[in-house]
């Protein structure tokens, strides 16, 4: 592998035993994955921050390295809100633990913003190389942006944090980022909402499995784009897709799309998700909440009162810019938190059935918090939650 003078430097231990074993555990990365060279990364989000998932030897690590991020480093969700988490009945040895984990990142230089979302909080653009770890912001960011990343573990987005760096493979090269299969979408798409593209991300997950798609057939916005990505990798592992005239590759580039297998989508594909039966509490904001959502829930929310938990998620940068929205759709009696999110936090484990606006919602519920989830548009999810 082709390593620069600063890379020998930090591999000879000048800057510390933990930049060098840092690196050597990228370029151990990047030697399995057949790598010819690392790529600075404008970026880096790193997974593995819940206490849930990384446990008391994950803690002891984090609290072993002595470095400091040298890009922007932010958290993926962890298992409570790092405020407020008493009303969420976290209990409190596991947020001494949580605390714990994220004092240890903070340490080390990582933001603490946890969210599946860090592109509402810091302008990533076209063509940046990044080491995002959460499969819902990796797809957005390779597809939506047209960025580069794979999607890392925690260890090798830490890693690539403290370095600057991340293994040259994968989708960080072009002729890795072409469609491999072709998804005609025959539908009247026009009044489609987050929560149909959600859906069309579920089915279109389980067909592509983990395929490029280019689909077309849809005129997707932002908020639509991610709901569709967040599911496909839920479902399938997608970490990239393509948009016929939306997404930015697909405008850019003049894929050769000949020889491609070729799956249709009928509205019956989709339809069939949306099945009606009673729920005990709604979750939104997965992935977290974009300005925009928030302002559509606090307008379909204005002058109604909840009479079932309503539990919305969105990062506490998006929260503390849209402060105002936030009062606004808590006056209805919802609560609106960051952090964490329904699927990692426990807060959802105390109910039987789950109403979702999110395709990779309806996947990750019935697993992660035991539930059973129903998938209906905002608007429905504000109607059960207020009737
Ligand atoms: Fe984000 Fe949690 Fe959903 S991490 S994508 S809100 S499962």
């Amino acid at each position: 592998m082709l390593l620069d003078k600063d890379d020998e430097r930090i591999l000879a231990g000048e800057d510390g035993g933990t930049k060098q074993k840092m690196l050597e555990l990228l370029v151990a990365l990047g030697k399995v994955f057949g790598a010819e060279r690392l790529v600075p990364i404008k970026s880096a989000q790193v997974s593995g921050a819940s206490y849930k998932t990384i446990g008391k030897y994950g803690l002891e690590w984090l609290n072993s390295l002595d470095a400091k991020a040298v890009v922007p480093a932010v958290l993926n969700p962890i298992g409570m809100p790092r405020t407020r988490w008493q009303e969420m009945g976290v209990d409190p040895d596991f947020a001494k633990h949580q605390e714990a984990v994220v004092a240890a990142y903070a340490r080390l230089g990582i933001a603490l913003e946890c969210t599946c979302t860090p592109y509402y909080l810091r302008k990533t653009s076209y063509g940046d190389h990044l080491a995002w770890s959460e499969s819902s912001a990796v797809s957005y960011s390779n597809s939506v942006i047209g960025a580069r990343t794979n999607r890392e573990g925690g260890p090798g987005a830490l890693a690539a944090a403290l370095v600057g760096k991340t293994p040259c493979y994968g989708l960080h090269l072009a002729a890795n980022r072409k469609p491999q299969v072709i998804v005609r979408v025959q539908a009247d798409t026009r009044d489609w909402t987050i929560a149909d593209y959600g859906a069309l991300g579920y089915h279109a997950g389980k067909v592509v499995g983990n395929r490029i798609p280019f689909f077309s057939g849809i005129n997707p916005g932002g908020d639509q784009l991610k709901a569709l990505g967040a599911a496909m990798a839920a479902t399938g592992s997608v970490a990239l897709y393509h948009v016929n005239g939306v997404t930015p590759e697909a405008v850019n580039i003049t894929f050769d799309l000949g020889g491609l297998e070729t799956i249709g989508v009928e509205p019956d594909d989709i339809r069939g998700l949306f099945k009606e039966f009673p729920v005990d509490a709604v979750a939104l904001g997965c992935p977290h909440c974009s300005p925009e959502e928030l302002d559509t829930l606090a307008r379909l929310l204005a002058g109604k009162r909840v009479t079932k938990p309503l539990y919305v998620f969105a990062s506490q940068g998006v929260i503390d810019a849209n402060r105002k929205v936030v009062d606004r759709i808590e006056k209805s009696g919802a609560k609106v938190y960051a952090d964490t999110c329904m699927v990692v936090s426990p807060v959802m484990e105390q109910y039987q059935g789950i109403m979702v606006n999110s395709g990779k919602a309806l996947a990750y519920v019935p697993d992660m918090c035991g539930g059973v989830a129903r998938i209906g548009t905002t608007e429905e999810c504000v109607n059960v939650a207020t009737e």
